[in-house]
């Protein structure tokens, strides 16, 4: 291809005639081209698939057409610079200067408008993306979200239940709260398109809401240490029936441990109860009692010496039979003068309760 403008035009002249026909049809097709790749990539993009939350619907919907945009700028600009190679470059035995281009105002003002333009449009549309998806809802199920190194952990506010697994109901706003416990991590969800920071110093926050019912995970994208790739939890998706019912059994759950836990600080109570009033803390200090006897050894840390006390003995056996048969393990250095009939002076039950108690001291 030769262009005739390069060796008639003597240097300096402004008559350059750079739009020739041939130039015009290439920028028609070059135009049609970039359209139709603009809008094919924004309508089918192979990579990404489809989204399981509102806000990852509004979320692509923003990413397509901004790839689009990007796909038709891309196709522009690689095809003029293509063009400009094949059409423009020195043909053999040319030796002629080219021309003294000083720059043209018209398509600079364009070409600066132009993206400003695009990237204004797409900046107000990026905000009323943002300002949709975080719209709160009056129904929103508030979840806290704890980040810790490295785990996730889930707290349901209005049942008082703590989750490993993020579990939410389908077509209902979840009004996530997010705090780390120590370093910067970061939740993300990748098919709701959802990523937020999770800081050791304030509480940030996001929406969630479910359109699909399925399990997906929930990744930290931020490195916060050496179990970062790890720090990973599930997020599943339920019908709202299936998430009641999880969440009763989890609340049932709960209940069950607390009650547990009641139990055993009673039996403690119990036990320190009998130390105190049965005469053992007159002779034998225990803090946890605040006794402070002398005539006896001390009992702090029983629990723990008592395991390795006499071979073949477990820790609750050797408490025991100390407590029944007193002479048997007498502690050199204190006069053997408790009493021996302890198996009489006290039912089985509480010296089943003393065990448990003195078992406790660690
Ligand atoms: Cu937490 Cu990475």
């Amino acid at each position: 291809m030769s262009h005739p403008s390069h060796h008639e035009g003597s240097a300096g002249s402004p008559a350059q005639r750079v739009f020739d026909p041939a130039s015009r049809a290439f920028a028609l097709i070059l135009g049609i081209a970039a359209v139709v790749a603009g809008i094919g990539m924004g309508l089918w993009n192979p990579l990404l698939r489809r989204a399981a939350s509102v806000e990852g619907a509004e979320i692509d919907t923003l990413f397509s057409i901004a790839l689009g945009v990007g796909t038709a700028i891309f196709v522009v600009v690689q095809g003029a610079l293509i063009y400009s190679i094949i059409r423009f470059s020195r043909q053999p035995g040319d030796e002629s200067d080219g021309p003294p281009i000083r720059g043209n105002t018209t398509l600079e003002v364009l070409w600066t408008a132009i993206p400003a333009g695009i990237v204004v449009m797409l900046a107000i549309y990026s905000y009323q993306v943002l300002a949709t998806i975080e719209r709160p809802q009056p129904d929103a199920l508030e979840v806290e979200v704890k980040g810790l190194q490295y785990a996730w952990e889930f707290y349901y506010p209005a049942s008082g239940v703590t989750s490993a697994e993020l579990h939410i109901p389908i077509n209902r706003q979840v009004h996530l709260k997010l705090r780390s416990e120590e370093v910067i991590h970061s939740f993300w969800v990748p098919a709701f398109r959802i990523k937020k920071d999770v800081m050791p110093d304030r509480v940030t926050e996001t929406y969630i809401t479910a359109t699909r019912v399925g399990t997906y995970p929930i990744v930290c994208a931020e490195l916060c240490g050496a179990g970062h790739a790890a720090m990973r939890a599930n997020l599943v998706v339920e019908s709202d029936a299936e998430f009641r019912s999880w969440l009763a059994a989890a609340v049932a759950a709960k209940d069950r441990r607390a009650e547990e836990t009641g139990a055993q600080a009673d039996a403690l109570a119990q036990g320190r109860e009998i130390y105190t009033r049965s005469g053992c803390a007159a002779c034998h200090a225990l803090s946890d009692a605040n006794a402070v006897g002398q005539v006896g050894p001390s009992l702090d840390g029983i629990g723990t010496r008592a395991a390795s006390t006499v071979p073949g003995q477990s820790a609750e056996e050797y408490i025991r039979a100390s407590i029944i048969k007193p002479a048997d393990f007498a502690v050199s250095g204190y006069p053997l003068i408790m009493p021996g009939d302890y198996s009489i002076r006290l039912s089985e039950a509480e010296i089943n309760a003393l065990v448990e108690y003195l078992l406790a001291q660690e």
